[in-house]
């Protein structure tokens, strides 16, 4: 597979494995319950490098359907490269706008891209999906990168977005009215194998509904005509057909009938062939309104009559925030990601936005869900606009919280809070191990806690599978830790620099 090198590259490729922990701290007196949870709709205040990282250990696997509309990268977005990526160039990039005469401008990007990416995915259900909002200053990159990242083989489509309406008259070349949405799925599923992402049909509009009539009052009820002919030519499929008014058509030059002879004649006596209501026309098939689909196969072009435009997204925002100076130009209009949720999503789906921007993806979900539906939202957005929830850097974690994050983040499995027994510091059973956990958010605790042979012996009867025992230090030397079957890690070295 051919892929795409960068500055940076050899450097953020495993970055996302070394961001540090951040805890989420849910706060509530931003909060709209009194049950503030972290298994609710969420919004996020801060990156969301660090966020994502956050969020693995309660939704690895759990997100239906992720929107992201990060900056695309036209050089007047004032954004800046701001990860801590280990490597003295990358650090030079740290605090500097990228403009459009920074000519590393698109490595950056993709150097601020590739982590999330990683985090993102990891984030997907097996069923789930991905939809990027992009345009052409990076969309060919960004595909390569995604065929990266995501596998080649799970791109779905490139839609293309009518995003304005006014033609720009002054443009060089041509008027830009388009913008992509980028859709990848984690798994493609084309119907061969079980699992990956199905995509739902969109519902019928009226207007599309309009088009079935009813000329010859069939009792089946509304119906349209469709060609008779197709392209694909065949002898076979190639006949003569005498009309009502005994008229003989053929099919059109290098065209043939889309049926065989016979089965003409059975849809004939079923009364499913229109010669008009002259009985003189070229025949058509009558297709039923009962008979179509739910919906409607989505198409990868979207107009703005459809699905709005950047315009009514502005208007939209206006009537909702009056005062809001949002540092971005280019709001989603809410029957855009409505679209998007209606064709991956299901009733139950989780949805993360994580460059939320003014929202515009809670608020589609809040619609559709006024239809039908609980989904969840969880966005993330690092400007003031979105001090709901703070993700909050500088505190010890919670017991409960740091023993969710260890435990998915050692054995990759699922962390249950019910089977912590803190006293025992016990936090759980992978297939491997049994987990311990020695902790306090006290920081005389930490720099006086250490896995003593004590506490190994505390540990309880050995019961067939390995311990693996987090503690902030140990004093116990190797064959004690054969003997007790203990695999030691030390407490991340973040959690103590947070504090300091
Ligand atoms: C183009 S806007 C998204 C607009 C959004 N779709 C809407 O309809 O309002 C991109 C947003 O991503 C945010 N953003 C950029 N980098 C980010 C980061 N590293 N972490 C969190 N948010 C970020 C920006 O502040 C901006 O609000």
């Amino acid at each position: 597979m051919a892929v795409l090198n960068f500055k940076g590259k050899t450097f953020v490729q495993n970055h996302h494995l070394a961001v540090k922990y951040h805890q989420l701290v849910p706060q509530k007196d931003k909060s709209l319950t009194d049950k503030v949870s972290l298994n609710d709709n969420l919004i996020i205040h801060g990156d969301n490098l660090k966020a994502l990282k956050a969020l693995l250990p309660t939704y690895a696997g759990k997100i239906k359907c992720i929107y992201i509309d990060p900056p695309y990268n036209t050089g007047n977005e004032n954004w800046v490269y701001n990860d801590n990526v280990n490597s003295p160039m990358m650090q030079e990039w740290l605090g500097k706008v990228v403009d459009k005469e920074d000519f590393t401008r698109h490595d950056k990007w993709l150097c601020m891209m590739m982590p999330r990416l990683k985090l993102l995915r990891e984030l997907l259900r097996e069923d789930g999906v991905i939809f990027v909002s992009i345009d052409d200053n990076e969309q060919h990159r960004f595909r390569i990168l995604m065929d990266e990242v995501f596998g080649e083989e799970n791109f779905i489509a490139n839609i293309i977005w009518q995003k304005k309406y006014s033609p720009q008259n002054d443009a060089n070349y041509f008027s830009d009215m388009h913008d992509f949405i980028v859709v990848y799925a984690k798994k493609r599923n084309d119907g061969l194998e079980k699992g990956g992402w199905v995509r739902n049909l969109i519902p019928r509009t009226e207007e599309q509904n309009a088009r079935y009539k009813n000329p010859d009052n069939d009792p089946r009820g509304l119906w349209k005509s469709a060609d008779l002919s197709v392209k694909t030519y065949s002898e076979e499929y190639d006949y003569p057909i005498t009309t009502q008014s005994g008229r003989v058509v053929n099919p059109p030059k290098g065209r043939s009938w889309m049926t065989s002879e016979d089965n003409f004649n059975k849809l004939r006596s079923d009364n499913r062939i229109w010669f008009g209501k002259t009985g003189d026309n070229v025949p058509s098939l009558k297709i039923f309104l009962s008979e179509v689909q739910e919906g409607v196969v989505p198409l990868t072009l979207w107009l703005r009559t459809e699905v709005g435009d950047n315009e009514s997204a502005k208007k939209e925002i206006k009537e909702i925030f009056s005062e809001i100076q949002l540092p971005f130009d280019t709001p989603k209009p809410t029957s855009l990601i409505k679209r998007i949720l209606q064709i991956s999503t299901e009733k139950d789906s989780i949805i993360l936005d994580s460059f939320a921007g003014s929202g515009t993806t809670a608020n589609a979900v809040l619609e559709l869900n006024t239809e039908e539906g609980n989904r969840k939202f969880i966005l993330v957005e690092c400007e003031d606009y979105a001090d709901e929830s703070i993700l909050e850097g500088d505190k010890l974690p919670g017991y409960l919280e740091l023993a969710r994050y260890i435990f998915y983040t050692a054995t990759g499995e699922e962390f249950d809070p019910e089977k912590v027994d803190e006293k025992r510091n016990f936090i759980g059973e992978s297939k491997e191990y049994e987990v311990y956990l020695f902790y306090k958010p006290d920081i005389e605790y930490l720099r006086t806690t250490a896995l003593t042979l004590d506490r190994a012996k505390n540990l309880g009867e050995y019961k067939n599978k390995k311990r693996l025992v987090f503690a902030p230090s140990k004093y116990l030397d190797h064959d004690y830790l054969l003997e007790y079957r203990i695999d030691y890690c030390q407490l991340p070295f973040e959690i103590y620099k947070l504090k300091s």
